[in-house]
């Protein structure tokens, strides 16, 4: 392995974000370990340049100590975690159940917790500047009714990533959070029939605003997002900058995430009520 080419292992392979950063890492020389669920898609991941499909449901810690295994058994070390699988989770607080928001919080948050645990020993072998990059969102920043799903699992990442950014300092692991905007991706697209479903079926006092916030993200999902290339020009520099950021905010930042930022909550709060309600 020569000095600029890194170990990377990188969750949620198999489409979007981490798809496209699997390759593009892969095709600048890094050996990449691309995790992915399904047989196909570890297969096609294995047939790109220097990338290894492998098995990888982060929710299973067996499939977690298998894949460090696979790193352990090739290469011995490991210089990037890139913890990127990450799920939607939506709907308004009253009509989703507990388990739903478990479900969400298990992947995005314990799933990424899982992978930082069983890979830190080989993080620690690594003589390379070690960096484990947590996958968060705009959203990881504000909290927009009906997505407290996925903010709580976002905000919750990012807590994780800054204390523990804290503690490894010392030892020489950095700690990068990635805050995307709207990235070209199948994060929407996949959860589409969900939608539909979940528009026909809740019949709560909450649905009309629901969905009228909510349609936006599923109906034209991609309509309006960035080339994930902006995500994988972020993860090259905090991968290799000697000055590389704490915070990456690539991608265009909705309206919404403007308005969030630059206007007094309150406001934010009537401007908000009023959609769907009228
Ligand atoms: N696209 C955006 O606009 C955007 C913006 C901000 C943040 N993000 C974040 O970027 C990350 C990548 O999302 P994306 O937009 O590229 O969406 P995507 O195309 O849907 O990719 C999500 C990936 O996560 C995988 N995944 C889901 N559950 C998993 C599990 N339990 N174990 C392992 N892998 C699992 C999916 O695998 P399967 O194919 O097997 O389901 C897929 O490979 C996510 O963390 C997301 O929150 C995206």
């Amino acid at each position: 392995m020569e000095d600029n080419q890194k170990v990377v292992m990188i969750s949620g392979a198999s489409s979007g974000i981490g798809l496209y950063a699997a390759e593009y890492l892969g095709k600048l020389g890094n050996y990449v370990f691309a995790g992915a669920r399904k047989t196909t898609d570890i297969s096609r991941l294995s047939e790109i340049q220097n990338v290894h499909g492998v098995k990888l449901d982060i929710t299973k810690p067996d499939d977690i100590s298998a894949a460090v295994e696979a790193v352990e058994t090739r290469i011995g070390y490991l210089d990037v975690l890139i913890n990127n699988a990450g799920i939607p989770g939506w709907g308004a607080v009253m009509d989703r159940d507990l388990e739903y928001f478990q479900q969400i919080i298990d992947v995005n948050l314990f799933g990424a917790l899982r992978m930082i645990k069983a890979f830190y020993p080989l993080l620690k072998r690594s003589k390379n500047r070690p960096v484990i990059i947590n996958m968060s969102s705009q959203g990881g920043n504000y909290a927009f009714p009906f997505w407290a799903p996925y903010h709580m699992s976002k905000w919750a990442l990012e807590a994780l990533s800054d204390s523990l950014r804290r503690e490894l300092l010392p030892l020489g692991i950095r700690v990068v959070v990635m805050q995307p905007g709207a990235i070209r991706s199948l994060a929407f697209e996949s959860q589409r029939d969900e939608f539909t479903d979940y528009a026909k079926q809740v019949k709560s006092e909450f649905q009309a605003r629901a969905i009228s916030l909510l349609q936006a993200a599923f109906v034209d999902p991609n309509r309006k997002t960035k080339d994930p290339q902006v995500v994988a020009d972020a993860l090259v520099h905090a991968i290799y900058s000697p000055n590389s950021k704490l915070y990456y905010h690539p991608g265009r930042r909705l309206i919404p995430d403007l308005l969030a930022a630059k206007l007094p909550q309150k406001l934010v709060d009537r401007i908000l009520a009023r959609i769907g309600s009228d």
